[in-house]
């Protein structure tokens, strides 16, 4: 990698996957260290790591330590195949995870006839380059994003999608952090993202350490802001995005759309290319991750609903395509119809 970000959630060595423990955020930078498949699996179904991108980038990175655990078994592919099936078990929505371990598994084929060192070192050096092209990926993003950005734009942002959600800079918020260093004053509200609180534990805290103006709301007064034409523009990342557009993002995202095109303010998803999935035609083939009702029920660890009482929690929802204004990728800005301009090279 040419430059090392400034900051990253994750950092590789030989033996080991050190994650920072973004469960801690802000409280406590803490990190924890993987040593193999299975734990880098638990990390990311515990969020230890999270956002797309990020998670992609461990699960790959998670197949190589696998495979240096296995040894000479790791160029069998029936072993390499349990390792990918438990780490596509851990969280089914976002694209990234998939698309990383394909090509994790497309470089084993290509190099199974090297000896076990070698073959190790090549699965290495994919995981890598993996992490280092996010990371160019996202500037280019920034790049792109950043451009039709006016002066002092007031951006309204949800969940994390930032440089702890990739392998470094960010995506929707590399675009803030490209509009912050070209001068331009950018200023943000995030929403606070129940259940987790993604937005203003790790949002709120990534925005603060680079010194960018940023404001913390409850998801619910998204529509009070808008209404009062104080948003000029909403801007998220996403976790899977079909053919024709439709995106899967954190909760409350599709809730942002409707009410940004209720208030004509423009609505940008931000994201690599990583995160397409070409196969889908539109956005009811991507699955849904539900995840335990205690996140609902209880607020730091602290339970806030009356016993006996049921939670939903689906960790995502689905914005369909005519409620985005443009896609931003490395590739450029897209905009509608997207099954042309996403498809286009
Ligand atoms: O459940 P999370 O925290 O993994 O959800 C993350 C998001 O929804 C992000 O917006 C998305 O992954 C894009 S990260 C660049």
């Amino acid at each position: 990698m040419d430059k090392l970000p400034d900051l990253t959630p994750l950092r590789l060595a030989e033996d080991r996957l050190e994650l920072l423990d973004q469960r801690r955020l802000p409280g406590a930078e803490e990190w924890i260290v993987c040593r193999d498949a299975g734990e880098v699996a638990r990390a990311i179904e515990e969020m230890v790591v999270r956002g797309a991108p990020a998670i992609g980038i461990a699960a790959a990175y998670g197949l190589y330590l696998g495979c240096r655990r296995l040894g000479a078994r790791g160029q069998d592919a029936a072993a390499r195949g349990q390792l990918r099936a438990r780490l596509t078990a851990t969280r089914p929505t976002a694209r990234n995870l998939f698309w990383a371990l394909e090509r994790m598994e497309a470089a084993a084929r290509a190099h199974v006839q090297l000896t076990p060192e070698a073959f190790l070192g090549r699965l290495r050096a994919e995981a890598e380059a993996i992490w280092a092209e996010d990371v160019a990926a996202n500037r280019a993003i920034a790049e792109h994003g950043a451009h039709p950005i006016g002066r002092g734009a007031r951006i309204l942002t949800h969940c994390n999608a930032g440089a702890l959600a990739t392998g470094g800079y960010g995506t929707a918020l590399g675009v803030v952090r490209r509009a912050h260093e070209a001068g331009k004053g950018p200023v943000v509200l995030a929403c606070e993202t129940r259940p987790l609180l993604q937005g203003a534990r790790l949002t709120a805290w990534e925005l603060a350490r680079d010194g960018i103006p940023v404001t913390l709301i409850a998801d619910s007064m998204a529509a009070y802001f808008l209404g009062r034409g104080e948003v000029d523009l909403v801007l998220v990342g996403a976790d899977r995005i079909a053919a024709n557009g439709d995106t899967a993002n954190k909760i409350g995202t599709y809730a942002l759309a409707v009410l940004a095109a209720a208030h004509s303010v423009p609505f940008y998803v931000a994201a690599p290319t990583s995160t397409l999935d070409g196969a889908l035609e539109d956005g009811t083939g991507i699955i849904i991750e539900h995840r335990h009702p205690d996140e609902v029920l209880c607020l730091a660890g602290v339970r806030i609903a009356p016993a006996g009482v049921p939670a939903a929690n689906p960790a995502f929802d689905v914005t369909p395509h005519r409620y985005i204004t443009a896609i931003i990728t490395e590739r450029g800005v897209h905009r509608p119809p997207f099954r042309r301009s996403l498809a286009a090279e």
